[in-house]
This record gives structure tokens, C-alpha cells and sequence, in this order.
């Protein structure tokens, strides 16, 4: 089969590397990629958004499927683009229509779909320019902290949680009046949750599903959890918490009714669903501490958790890939790697605020027995410079958590770029 994967990002990287070892796999292309994918198949400079080039490409190169790594092809509709197009209707696109995007794309949507299917999630309610005061009296129903987001997609940055009242009130005004641009036209106030952050991404062809391994992922960049937001400083999977029965009140009360739920509204959905998962500490009206609540969906795979995810499945991806193509994903079998694995990312100094570009990157080649996974870098006259704030992963694997932690640390040890920086602590919460 000959495959088109779309993006550029370090989870880009990890679903080509886990792509190219599919013994159904003739070729892989992935536009436009990055430093690193180019070692596993061929880069096409073409942007992931540019739906008419792609077309053309698709078309001239015979490609039999096409996988989308980011949301944002997937909430421009590429899906959609295919389905209508006489000849692009027949390959599929691993990734849902426009419709099913929504419940990335808007927070919003995404709240009033799990109100509408008894799924768990925190109580909430969205606002715009129209009732701004209701929403200032329906702040001062809650306790502290308050948990303000914007409606629409801000590259990851529209979520606030404020300590007081009076800064929730003032953050809320702000929002509404075009902190975030168009994505906070509309905000939604919703309840603080206290608890443990589990990712957990499903694979579905809109009937069937398989539960792929979960992850945990370090956002903060400093160690701790302390400081800023990132795209992701690490990941580790599995997670302890995630136990079989865990897992199965997430299958009962979340997966099932996303999946059926989906089908009911008749929303077009194949491919990859990505649950931001809290593990309360507390009682809710509408979970019990220790339960899992959906924080948020995302339309895609997270970015590092799928560069620990993609070690922990030992089936051939492809394959489950066909089976949502072909909507018999039930027949494919689904087996997972029983090690752990951990993924370690190295960033620019300056990250997350301001970075400098350009840096070149040794040592690759001295990293043994890790897999290294590009996020941002680029290719400058022969050289692996750095091109982005993550920069590099290093993914291990371990019979234990703190095996594989220890190799990552090592392995990344040996790559050097000016400035770079990671964590040293990713997943010490999970072992006390
Ligand atoms: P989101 O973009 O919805 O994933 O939110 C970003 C981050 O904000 C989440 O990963 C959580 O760490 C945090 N967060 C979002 N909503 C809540 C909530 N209701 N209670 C506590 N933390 C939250
Ligand atoms: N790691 C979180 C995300 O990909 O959104």
C-alpha cells in the first residue's frame, strides 16, 4: 500500500517510524515532514492544509491512503475534500469528516456532545458578547479555581485557570472581548477538576473500536510540573493508574457512548480519537473520586504521547489502519508491547517564549538502543539544525518505567544543540 501521512511534528515522525514497519507498507510519503521522517520514507514539500496540491499529488503517485497527523487538515475538512471529490471519493483518509473535527475545533460542541450522551464531564456553561453578565453571576456560583476556555482552537493556549474571583471576572471580559481572536467569541466557564491527567486514544471506523495504549504527558517546562505551558516535555506509557478496571469504567462510560454517540448524530467518524482524561480525587455530581472525566477530545493523536504509544503496540499499524478504511476494524487484532515506554523531549533554550533557530544537532547517530524522534529540525546544507521550540525525542524502551526513564536520560545526553534543555523528572509523580 502506498500511504500519504500529513504534518511535520514529532508525532509525525513516531507514526512513520511505526508506519514503515507494516509488512503492507510499498511506500510511504509524508508532507511535508520533517528532518527525521525522511529517514523512514519520502518527504513531499507540500503543506499539510494545501488540499489541492495534495490532490495532485495523491493522484500522480497512486496513493492508496492517506493519514492525517494534525488537527488542522482535519477541522479544514481534508475528509470532507476526498469524499466530494469524484476522484478522490474511493482512498480513504484516516481521520474524521469536518463534523466529527467539532469536537476538537469547538469546546463548546464537544461539552453540549457529552451533556447529550450521559458522558462524564465537568459542568460548564459557553458565553458570548450577548450574556456577559450571566456569565459573571454564573462565575460567582463557582469555587476557585476557575477554569475559563476559549471555544475554538488556539494552538493549544486557550485554556485559563485563575485562583481568584476577581481575575476570573476580569481574564473572562478579556477573552470575550478578543484575547484569543475569534476562538473566544464564545467561552466556556466550567468547573475545576482536582485529579491526575491520563491520555487515552481510541482507533474507530464509527462502529467498531480498539483502545489503543494510554500515556501520560508532561506539559510544564520546568521540572515538577512548574512554569510554563508547553506542547509536551515527555511522556510515559502505560500509566500506573490506568489499571484493567480503570480502563473498563473509561470503555463503559466514555468510549462506547463517544463511538455510538458519534454514529448517532451522524457524524462521519474514522480514525483516531484522543481523550484528555482526569482521574478525580474528589466526588462529583457526576463521578466518584477515583473515576475518569473527559477534560477535553482531541480529533488526532497527542503529541509526545505517540511517541511512547507507537513503541507500545506490537500489531502491525497499517493493518488496523485498513480495517478502519474498511469498516471491519473488529477482525484486526490489536496486541500490545508489554514494556514500559517513556519518551524524553529536548527543546530550545527559551522555549516556550522566545527561541532562537538554526542550531546545528550532533550525537544523533551515538544514540544506541533509544529511538530518536525529530519534532523540530531541519535540514541545512547537509546538517540536522534545530527548527522548532521540541526539538528531538528520544523514546525507550524498559522492563520498568525508571529502566526506560534511565536509558532516555542517557541517550539524550549524547545529542547536543546549543541551549537545549528537558526534564529530568518526567513520570516521578507516577512512581511515589
Ligand atoms: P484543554 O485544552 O481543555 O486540554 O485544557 C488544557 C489543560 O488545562 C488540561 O490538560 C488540564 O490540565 C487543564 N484543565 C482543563 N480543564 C480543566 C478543568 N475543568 N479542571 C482542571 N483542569 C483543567
Ligand atoms: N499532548 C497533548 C496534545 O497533543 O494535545
Amino acid at each position: 500500500m502506498k500511504i500519504l501521512l500529513l504534518g511535520s511534528g514529532g508525532r509525525e515522525h513516531a507514526l512513520a517510524w511505526k508506519i514503515a514497519q507494516s509488512q503492507k507498507i510499498e511506500k510511504l510519503f509524508i508532507a511535508p515532514g520533517n528532518a527525521g521522517t525522511s529517514s523512514v520514507g519520502e518527504n513531499v514539500p507540500l503543506k499539510a492544509d494545501d488540499f489541492e496540491g495534495i490532490k495532485t499529488f495523491v493522484l500522480a503517485n497512486g496513493v492508496d491512503m492517506v493519514v492525517v497527523g494534525p488537527e488542522d487538515p482535519l477541522v479544514k475538512g481534508v475528509y470532507d475534500f476526498f469524499k466530494q471529490d469524484v476522484q478522490l471519493r474511493d482512498i480513504p483518509v484516516i481521520g474524521p469528516s469536518k463534523a466529527g473535527a467539532v469536537l476538537e475545533g469547538s469546546k463548546d460542541f464537544a461539552k453540549g456532545f457529552m451533556q447529550r450522551h450521559g458522558i462524564p464531564t465537568a459542568a460548564y456553561r459557553s458565553f458570548n458578547g450577548t450574556n456577559i453578565e450571566e456569565g459573571i453571576a454564573f462565575l460567582e456560583t463557582l469555587q476557585a479555581p476557575y477554569v475559563l476556555k476559549a471555544d475554538g482552537l488556539c494552538a493549544g493556549k486557550g485554556v485559563l485557570i485563575v485562583p481568584t474571583l476577581e481575575e476570573a471576572k476580569k481574564e473572562f471580559r478579556g477573552m470575550l472581548d478578543g484575547m484569543f481572536g475569534e476562538a473566544s467569541a464564545t467561552v466556556v466557564i466550567e468547573e475545576f477538576l482536582s485529579g491526575i491527567e491520563c491520555s487515552v486514544f481510541v482507533l474507530t471506523d464509527g462502529t467498531h473500536y480498539k483502545i489503543l495504549p494510554e500515556a501520560k504527558d508532561y506539559k510544564r517546562i520546568g521540572e515538577g510540573d512548574t512554569g510554563l505551558n508547553t506542547g509536551g516535555m515527555g511522556s510515559v506509557s502505560p500509566v500506573p493508574f490506568a489499571d484493567e478496571a480503570w480502563m473498563k469504567k473509561v470503555e463503559e462510560r466514555i468510549v462506547k457512548p463517544t463511538v455510538e454517540g458519534l454514529a448517532a448524530e451522524c457524524i462521519d467518524y474514522k480514525g483516531f480519537i484522543f481523550l484528555g482524561l482526569i482521574k478525580v480525587d474528589r466526588d462529583y455530581a457526576y463521578a466518584q473520586a477515583g473515576d475518569p472525566v473527559v477534560i477535553e477530545y482531541n480529533v488526532r493523536m497527542g503529541d509526545p504521547e505517540t511517541e511512547t504509544v507507537m513503541l507500545r503496540i506490537k500489531s502491525d499499524l497499517v493493518d488496523l489502519l485498513e480495517g478502519v478504511a474498511e469498516g471491519n476494524l473488529d477482525t484486526r487484532t490489536l496486541e500490545f508491547d508489554s514494556r514500559s515506554a517513556v519518551c524524553v523531549m529536548m527543546v530550545s533554550g527559551g522555549y516556550p517564549q522566545a527561541y532562537q533557530k538554526g542550531f546545528e544537532i550532533t550525537g544523533i547517530d551515538d544514540v544506541e538502543g533509544s529511538v530518536v524522534f525529530h519534532a523540530g529540525t531541519a535540514l541545512k546544507d547537509g546538517k540536522v539544525v534545530t527548527a522548532g521550540g521540541r526539538v528531538i525525542a528520544v523514546s525507550s524502551y524498559g522492563n520498568t518505567q525508571n529502566e526506560a526513564l534511565v536509558k532516555s536520560f542517557t541517550e539524550a545526553g549524547k545529542i547536543h544543540f546549543e541551549g537545549k534543555y528537558f526534564r529530568r523528572d518526567i513520570g516521578q509523580d507516577l512512581l511515589k
